[in-house]
Parts: structure tokens; sequence; C-alpha cells
């Protein structure tokens, strides 16, 4: 079995995870503290972890019917992250390794989001195109193995999850807006508006600081004019252009490259809309698709666990000198 811990943001995440990819358990804890400052507070987030993470990790092995007797490998997100945050779960994977006399293996968290693919019940195997949007990388990957994939491109600006929080902001939405401007739009007609969707760039790349423009100068004609803002619709019209957006690079992607299977991750493939556009492009062109779980897509330990399993292990004092990274990534 192995116990993979993951710190990288605010999420303090254990899981158990065989070599298989069959998930024994998947502890998430999720700190509920951050919404009142609008963002997540390094500091706050860091000293979380270590209030929570022992406690995360207990449950994660009780959930699993095992104990640290059981556990054959020991995982941990190395970066890009938070570095605070980060170094809460390296510390602790250390100790856990070298008190239990297992190897350690150092995971890259976007390499993460990736492997969240390769999980069973129903792992997707490469070679696939697979679009990571979280809250701070956005990127199109062509997956060409279970350690390896090339970048086909990328967000120029802001992360797509940054933009549905920024809008939700807007919007007077609570923090991290993502789940939030979904509900919203939910009443909102996404036609009621068109937005800027970024179609000319050059290549595979995304920009979303436009977008975000566009609707703060709408909200201020709204603010400034007699009728009531409607806030579904732009939310709707908002959330509308970000999946387009999406999309349409995935449907290029498939175009240039020739590559018939598609996959997603990271937490803005939790969008209900995108994973249904998604789906949609897929069986309009008759290609393979693969949408994992939910909680598979945001932030967990067990994606972690997954790309543990093709990352070489450091052995006895090896991962001693083990450091986190904050930014860069050495999956890209
Ligand atoms: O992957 P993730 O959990 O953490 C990072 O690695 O950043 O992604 C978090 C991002 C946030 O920006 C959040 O608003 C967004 O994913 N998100 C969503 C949804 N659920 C989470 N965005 C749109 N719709 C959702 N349902
Ligand atoms: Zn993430």
């Amino acid at each position: 079995m192995i116990l993979a811990i993951e710190t990288s943001c605010d999420d303090t995440c254990a899981a158990v995870v065989t070599a298989a990819g069959e998930i024994r358990s998947n502890v998430i804890s999720s700190q509920g503290v951050h919404d009142r400052y609008g963002g997540v507070v390094p500091e706050i987030a860091s000293r979380h972890h270590l209030e929570l993470l022992t406690a995360v990790i207990d449950d994660a092995l009780a959930r699993a019917d095992g104990t640290f007797a059981d556990v054959e490998l020991v995982a941990v997100t190395q970066g890009p992250g938070l570095v605070g945050a980060l170094l809460v779960g390296v510390a602790s994977a250390k100790a856990l390794a070298a008190a239990l006399g297992l190897p350690l293996a150092p995971v890259d968290h976007l390499q993460g989001h990736v492997a969240a693919n390769f999980l069973g019940p129903e792992p997707f195997e490469p070679p696939f195109l697979c679009l990571v949007a979280s809250g701070g990388h956005t990127f199109l990957a062509h997956v060409t193995s279970h350690d390896r994939f090339e970048v086909l491109g990328r967000t120029l600006d802001d992360a797509a999850g940054e933009a549905f929080d920024k809008g939700a902001r807007l919007l007077g939405l609570p923090f991290p807006g993502g789940p939030h401007l979904q509900r919203l739009a939910e009443t909102g007609d996404p036609s009621a508006f068109a937005l800027p969707v970024a179609r000319r760039l050059d290549g595979l790349d995304f920009s979303f600081s436009g977008l975000k423009t566009a609707l703060l100068y709408k909200l201020r004609d709204f603010e400034a004019g007699a009728t009531e803002t409607p806030l579904a619709d732009l939310a709707a019209s908002y959330q509308h252009a970000i999946v387009e957006a999406l999309a349409n690079r995935i449907e290029q992607a498939i175009e240039r490259t020739g590559v018939e299977r598609v996959a997603i991750g990271g937490g803005v493939a939790a969008n209900g809309p995108l994973r249904a556009r998604v789906e949609a492009l897929a069986a309009s062109r008759g290609v393979a698709v693969h949408i994992p779980p939910r909680e598979l897509c945001t932030d967990n330990a067990a994606m972690i666990a997954s790309a543990a399993r093709y990352v070489e292990p450091l052995r006895g004092d090896a991962f001693l000198a083990l450091d986190a990274y904050p930014t860069g990534s050495h999956a890209l």
C-alpha cells in the first residue's frame, strides 16, 4: 500500500492507494478558514496543515482498514505550491519514512493532476491529451507515458481556476469562487452576454485576463444604470466563455496531433458545464474520453499516490535532503 500526503495549498490530504491504483481511502480536510480573507493566507494554511495532518493520516489508514505496518511506500507532493504548506507535508513524509524504514517518492503536483486519470476502477492509459486546469495552473498536455507529458499550450496570464475565483469575487461570491459561480450560473442564460473567448491566440495557449476585465466593465455599466444587475446571466455567460476557451483548445489539439483520446484534471475539471462540454465534444468526434470523479479533480492525495507509482523512490538517508519547490514544475 502507498500512503500519500498532499499539502500544497489549503487542503490537508492523505490517501491510501494500492500499487494497482485501487483507492482504499482518500481523506480531504478543507481548512475552511480562508474564505473570510477572500483567498488562501499562506501562513494560516501552514499552521492548519501542522494541526490537521496527523489526524488526517490516521483517518486515511483507519478508513483503509490498515496500519503503518501495511504501508510499503510513502509519497508526498514536493511542489509546486505554497512553500510553507508543502514543507509541512515533506517534513512529515520524511519523518514517517525514516521511522518506518520505508522509501519515499517525491511527486510533482501537476503530474498528480494528470495521474488522477490512472486510478481505478477504470484507469485511462497513455497516450492521451490532458487539459489540466486548476487554481494556479492551466495547460494542455500530450501525456506520452505514465511519468511524462509534453505541454502543447499554457495560459499566458491567469489560470482558469483563478479566472473563476476572480470573476466570482467581482460578482460578490465567497472564496473559492468556482463552485459558487457554477451554482449562480445555473439560473442564468449563458448566451445573455457575449464575453471574449480569446479564440484568436496563436497555437494552443490560453488567456483569461481580458475576460475578467470584460466582466468588470459590464458590472460597472449596470451599477451606473437604472436596471438591476443580472448576476445569474453574467455568471452563466462568464462561465460559458471559460468553458468554450478550454474546449476550443482541446478540439484544436485533437486536430493538430491526431491523438483521439482526451482527459481532464485539476479543480476546474470539477465544473459541471466543462465536464458536459468535454463529454459532448468527444462524443461528436468519436474520441475516447476520461473524466475523473470530481473529488479526484480537486486537490487530493490519491492522485499523488497514483503518480508515485511511476516515480523512482528515494531510500535510506537519500530523502532526508529533499526540499520543497514553490514554483516551476519537474513535470513541465
Ligand atoms: O486543483 P485545485 O483543487 O487546486 C490547485 O491546485 O489550484 O483547483 C482549485 C481551483 C479553484 O480556483 C476553484 O475555484 C476551482 O478549482 N474549482 C472550480 C470548481 N471546483 C473547483 N471551478 C469551477 N467550477 C467548479 N465546480
Ligand atoms: Zn491542484
